[in-house]
């Protein structure tokens, strides 16, 4: 408690009085002379984490070395060492650097519960808090030996870079707690995807209990809640992914975590003392793996997710449990086409061809008429060393595959011929009717792609994995780094888009010159609320932009995403006419029309 205590108060002189000074520097550090015991407590820089030893069950006293958030009531914890050793509260446990320079865990009886070996011999070595949450051992010189961010247990904290992978050796998974009060290893994991390396999947045991987004080797997806902005970055090594998410400095706490229930959640702290789910997977229950058997499929467009059948299938059974079978059969041999399905998760058991364009994809499909099905994603403009597109196939089934409004791939099904029928009656009867019905399903889908539009424009964007965004932040093997600016700072300065602020206007938007951060001049697209443009083509703005940047033209500096604004922050040349804006909109008139 006299961590606590010193914490905030300013520091005695370290002449006068060298015991107490010690205590009050180091109260996020642990040395070789002082140990931590059962109610001592790290606090970090700052005040916003805490390790110490706590017991989650009030009906066991048994002990767990964690890191918790310090300042918010209750206690969420964000780590834990000894997860599957507790020790008990009678037995004194203690965490100490010892005389070899190791970080132990251990009881009264010399028992070790947890242990980070150093390998370096001599004194000096400690383990501070970190202002982030991350536990590091470092060596004299500051250098880090250990650190828990490389150790995660069930959750994500902003900067904190993890490792998921499928190779044996280093398994990385987030696992979840066993129970709600039990920080055991629990069934719910985390991880890559052995099989196709490609995707994140929940996992229940050894079986997918849920699948995320496809993986691109490298990008970049931000999205907002409230006035959080968060950027998430994927990179790909071959043998798995690092995956790091960013907020602001000051930005309310934020974490990513893996529940014992299996629900992976986007959460924020806020000022109402809870924590609000941003988003979430399973969303549903038909979001569950496979939860719509083969050929069915996970409608999420509606208000409340539903199992459907894709086109040219019926249900089999009288629930989803068996899927869906084809209203007609399809043969080798026989004439077939590809239909494509809109916004359409790619379903499972994926065979992935390297190197394929659009059309030697679609070949690859047709002439083997074991294929039911391909999806093709351009991944845009990754670095020379990563494949430029992803063509999956399928053979057989389809299984746990989903419409989601915020998917942008389309999925290629093959479905048999309808024969041309001859028949005068029943084309008196059916012209008709199936005009009728073409006319209310245009109506229909009007409607629904009206409240669609209106719902998508409130929302949060968010892609699989929390704001995952196929892009790229990659570009001709350099990195491109694009800072998130406020809106509120935006507006500010450029006096609530005066007009006198204004110094160019095209049919993509107007440009305002501004000052932003004291005294740097800059240029601010606001790009016009009715172009349409999603998140998905302001990110392909984005790389654009910083395509041309090599060229020397205009610097993008930052940009915005607030609700629907969407705005672009460059730097601000006065011998530059306004050409170079023109110019961007003029790639970007191509770029639209390409889509
Ligand atoms: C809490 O601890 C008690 C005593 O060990 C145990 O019986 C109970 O199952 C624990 N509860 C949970 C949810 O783990
Ligand atoms: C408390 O929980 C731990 C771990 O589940 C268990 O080993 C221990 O026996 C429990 N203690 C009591 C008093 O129930
Ligand atoms: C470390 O301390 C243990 C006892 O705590 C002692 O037996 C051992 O010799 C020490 N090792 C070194 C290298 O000083
Ligand atoms: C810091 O110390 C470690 C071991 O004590 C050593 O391996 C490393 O090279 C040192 N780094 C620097 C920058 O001095
Ligand atoms: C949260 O705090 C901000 C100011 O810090 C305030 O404007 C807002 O109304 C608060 N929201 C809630 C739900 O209390
Ligand atoms: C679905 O139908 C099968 C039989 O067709 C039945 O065994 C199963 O219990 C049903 N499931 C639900 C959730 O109703
Ligand atoms: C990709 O295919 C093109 C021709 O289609 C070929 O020239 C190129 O070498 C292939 N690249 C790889 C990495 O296989
Ligand atoms: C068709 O695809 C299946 C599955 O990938 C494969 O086993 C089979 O050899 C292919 N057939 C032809 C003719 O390419
Ligand atoms: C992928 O990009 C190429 C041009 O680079 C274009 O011709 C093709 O239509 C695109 N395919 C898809 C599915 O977007
Ligand atoms: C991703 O990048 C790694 C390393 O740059 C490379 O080995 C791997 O083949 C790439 N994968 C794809 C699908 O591009």
């Amino acid at each position: 408690m006299w961590k606590m205590a010193f914490r905030g108060t300013s520091c005695v002189p370290i002449l006068i009085l060298p015991l107490l000074s010690s205590l009050c520097q180091s109260d996020d550090q642990l040395t070789d002379a002082k140990p931590l015991s059962a109610g001592d407590m790290l606090v970090s820089k700052g005040g916003d984490f805490a390790l110490g030893f706590f017991s989650p069950n009030s009906s066991n006293t048994s002990l767990y070395l964690g890191i918790w958030y310090n300042s918010i009531p209750g206690r969420t914890v964000v780590w834990t060492a000894n997860r599957d050793y507790p020790i008990a509260a009678t037995s004194s446990p203690m965490l100490a650097i010892t005389n070899n320079s190791d970080l132990v865990l251990s009881d009264s009886q010399g028992h070790t519960r947890w242990v980070v070996k150093s390998g370096i011999t001599g004194v000096g070595v400690t383990a501070v808090l970190r202002s982030s949450g991350n536990f590091v051992l470092q060596s004299p010189n500051g250098t880090s030996i250990w650190q828990s961010f490389d150790y995660p247990t069930d959750t994500i904290l902003p900067g904190m870079r993890i490792y998921l992978s499928k190779r044996a050796r280093v398994v990385r998974r987030l696992i979840a707690w066993k129970g709600p009060i039990d920080p055991s290893t629990g069934d719910f994991s985390l991880g890559l995807d052995p099989k196709s390396n490609l995707q994140f999947v929940i996992w229940q045991g050894t079986m997918p209990y849920c699948r995320l987004s496809m993986l691109n080797n490298e990008s970049v997806g931000s999205g907002i809640y409230q006035n959080t902005i968060f950027t998430e970055v994927v990179t790909g090594t071959g043998d798995g992914f690092y995956y790091k998410f960013l907020v602001y400095e000051g930005s309310p706490y934020s974490r990513l975590m893996l529940d014992y229930m299996g629900v992976f959640r986007f959460l924020i702290w806020n000022n109402r003392s809870s924590w609000a789910t941003v988003t979430e997977h399973p969303a549903s229950s038909c979001d569950l793996y496979a939860s719509c058997g083969p050929f069915g499929y996970c409608d999420s467009m509606g208000t409340v997710a539903t199992c459907r059948c894709l086109d040219g299938f019926e249900p089999a059974g009288l629930n989803f449990s068996s899927g869906c079978r084809r209203t007609k059969a399809l043969k080798c041999g026989k004439p077939s086409h590809f239909v494509p399905l809109p916004r359409m998760k790619a379903p499972d058991k994926f065979l992935h061809v390297l190197n394929r364009s659009f059309d030697e994809c679609t070949t690859d499909c047709s002439n083997n008429c074991s294929c039911t099905a391909y999806s093709y994603t351009n991944l845009s403009s990754n670095g020379a060393m990563a494949d430029q597109s992803r063509c999956l196939l399928w053979t057989g089934e389809l299984v746990d595959t989903g419409k989601y409004s915020n998917y942008d791939d389309n999925l290629y099904l093959r479905l048999a011929n309808s024969p041309v029928r001859n028949n005068s009656k029943l084309v008196k009867i059916v012209v008709p009717t199936m005009a009728c019905v073409l006319i209310l399903a245009c109506l229909l889908v009007g409607i629904f792609k009206y409240r669609a539009s209106k719902r998508k424009k409130y929302g949060i964007h968010n892609g699989a994995m929390l704001g995952y965004l196929s892009s790229s932040n990659e570009i001709g093997g350099e990195h491109v780094d694009f800072p998130f600016v406020s809106f509120e700072d935006i507006s500010t300065a450029t006096n609530n888009f005066s007009d006198s602020k204004q110094i160019g206007s095209g049919g993509f938007g107007k440009v305002y010159k501004g000052i932003l951060q004291g005294d740097n001049e800059v240029a601010i697209k606001r790009l016009s609320k009715g172009s349409g443009q999603g998140i998905q083509e302001f990110r392909n703005e984005i790389i654009l932009i910083a395509k041309l940047q090599h060229k020397n033209l205009v610097r993008l500096l930052g940009c915005c995403i607030f609700g629907d604004e969407r705005l672009l922050i460059y730097e601000y040349l006065p011998n530059k006419s306004l050409d170079a804006f023109l110019f961007d909109n003029m790639c970007l008139i191509g770029l639209h029309a390409s889509k």
